[in-house]
């Protein structure tokens, strides 16, 4: 499903012109004027907790000129029963220009893009997509291998580890490394890598012992305690699927070290690999202002030239 100028709900089906010019626009973020979105209102709504998508699209937005008002589910009526639908219909009919949404339902955002007519993007929804996040990560992985010109990230194979199955990350980062020519291979027990997301254009492995070697970055993915992610005994995950200081040592000349985060220090990732020299996770983080006002810009634009 390819989704209109106006929306942003998820990189598969995305074409591969759109996801370069969106990466173009972050990468050339220091040329905005600073007034591009002034006198657009932009609505967080936030049905879920956030720290890095919420706080970097507020200040995404304010750096456009954009006023920002936040929703929650507590607070807010959806907690007396109201359908997000309704209450983005509601947001919406203030003239609020952007929704940003976040909740647990997969396939929420869309809901809301069916049941407005501005700006709606998709801050991570349920175990379905997060696109922005996807896009914060191609772009910081682009610029750490140099290949920030074209985006063109053909020969670079990344593992995703974790629970790929149940992960939003892994779903739209599968989507937008192999768009950009990357191969992406998920990692982890069967229960969380299973043969079947090959569907999606991946590689599965269950042997990160085997991967680790190979690829030019490993990206460890959150635990989803909240998603019922079960993990067995944690000290058996962290010895075969965590990233260790072992296993980072292990990792090619040049490769790099990738979390979304929220991290579990000492689960998925060691803090020490986690603050090494081979770690982007704090270049991803400063990419996501960047990446979601461009978003933020493409999307608005197109809904104003429709
Ligand atoms: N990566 C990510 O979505 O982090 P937050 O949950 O803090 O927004």
């Amino acid at each position: 499903m390819t989704d209109p100028a106006g929306r942003l709900l998820q990189i598969r089906g995305m074409s591969g012109d759109r996801v370069r010019k969106l990466l173009a626009s972050a990468r050339d973020a220091s040329a905005l004027r600073g007034d591009e979105l002034a006198g657009v209102s932009v609505a967080n709504l936030f049905f879920e907790d956030s720290t890095r998508t919420r706080v970097s699209f507020t200040l995404a937005a304010q750096r456009l000129g954009a006023h920002v008002v936040d929703v929650s589910g507590k607070g807010s009526s959806v907690s007396k029963g109201e359908s997000i639908g309704d209450t983005a219909r509601t947001i919406e009919a203030m003239g609020v220009g952007a929704l940003v949404v976040r909740c647990a339902q997969s396939g929420g955002a869309r809901v809301v893009g069916d049941a407005v007519s501005c700006a709606v993007l998709n801050a991570g929804d349920g175990r379905h997509e997060h696109p922005t996040q996807a896009l914060i990560d191609a772009l910081t992985l682009s610029r750490a291998l140099g290949r920030e010109a074209g985006f063109d990230l053909s020969g670079v194979r990344v593992a995703i580890v974790g629970d790929c199955a149940a992960s939003r990350v892994a779903r739209s980062n599968i989507a937008c490394l192999t768009t950009l020519g990357a191969e992406a291979v998920c990692c982890g027990p069967p229960g969380m890598a299973p043969r079947g997301l090959e569907a999606l254009g991946c590689r599965v492995s269950n042997d990160l012992d085997a991967v680790v070697g190979e690829v030019d970055a490993v990206m460890a993915l959150r635990i989803q305690f909240e998603r019922s992610s079960s993990i067995g005994s944690a000290r058996e995950y962290r010895d075969r699927f965590g990233l260790t200081r072992e296993r980072a040592q292990r990792m090619r000349r040049g490769a790099w070290v990738m979390h979304p985060g929220p991290m579990n220090r000492g689960l998925e990732i060691d803090g020490e690999v986690a603050d090494g020299e081979r770690s982007l996770v704090l270049r991803q983080v400063s990419a996501g202002p960047d990446v979601r006002a461009a978003a933020l810009l493409s999307c608005v634009n197109a809904c104003r030239q429709s």
